[in-house]
């Protein structure tokens, strides 16, 4: 058994659960299990970085929580796990977010559980999340590994050139290898989940 913490071990149980029960196609349902897998096997080192919130978790954490936990206990009960956890965290914005605009600038805050600068600190498996405000949209970005979303509220996704799509509370987007990816918030703040496996 390994010495993980109990809300961030209780966390990542219950979202394990969750994505499981997604019925995942193969590639992304292969990450899930390569990361969880590799959870399992070792623990990175416990998180330094000082906690520290940003302007929009104040107006938008929230109420983004209270959507995502709607209409579901599992989800809900994710939720309450990740409230408890978040105080801890260091929410950051992205890297060059400045050049995209002050809207998304201010508009979003990225932060991560486990990987760099999370509270578990490790390379192989990246667990973070995003808090978008509405009518925001999220820049265009590209980055090798692999990614799924687990989307905890509504919000629309866009991969290459593709026409952009709907994705609701609990539902999942895979984003392959270097495909280029955006998002964007309506009239409700976004707030979901992503696990990447560098
Ligand atoms: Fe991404």
């Amino acid at each position: 058994m390994l010495d993980r913490p109990d809300r961030l071990r209780a966390f990542l149980e219950q979202l394990h659960a969750i994505l499981v029960k997604q019925q995942l196609e193969k590639t992304p349902a292969q990450l899930v299990n390569s990361a969880f897998d590799l959870l399992g096997q070792s623990l990175g080192e416990a998180g330094e970085k000082p906690a520290r919130r940003l302007p929009i978790c104040n107006d938008w954490l929230e109420p983004a929580l209270e959507l995502g936990g709607n209409g579901s206990a599992p989800r809900r009960h994710l939720l309450n796990i990740f409230r408890a956890l978040e105080p801890r965290l260091h929410w950051h914005r992205r890297s060059g977010s400045l050049s995209a605009g002050r809207t998304f600038y201010e508009g979003h805050a990225n932060a991560m559980l486990i990987g760099p600068g999370g509270l578990e600190v490790r390379d192989d498996v990246w667990l973070g999340l995003t808090l978008m405000a509405p009518q925001v949209n999220y820049m265009r970005h590209q980055h090798p590994p692999e990614e799924l979303y687990l989307a905890m509220t509504c919000g629309e996704w866009q991969q290459g050139d593709g026409p952009w799509f709907a994705r609701g509370p609990g539902e999942t987007v895979h984003n392959q290898s270097m495909i280029h990816h955006a998002m964007r918030s309506g009239e409700t703040p976004l707030f979901t989940f992503w696990l990447l496996r560098p």
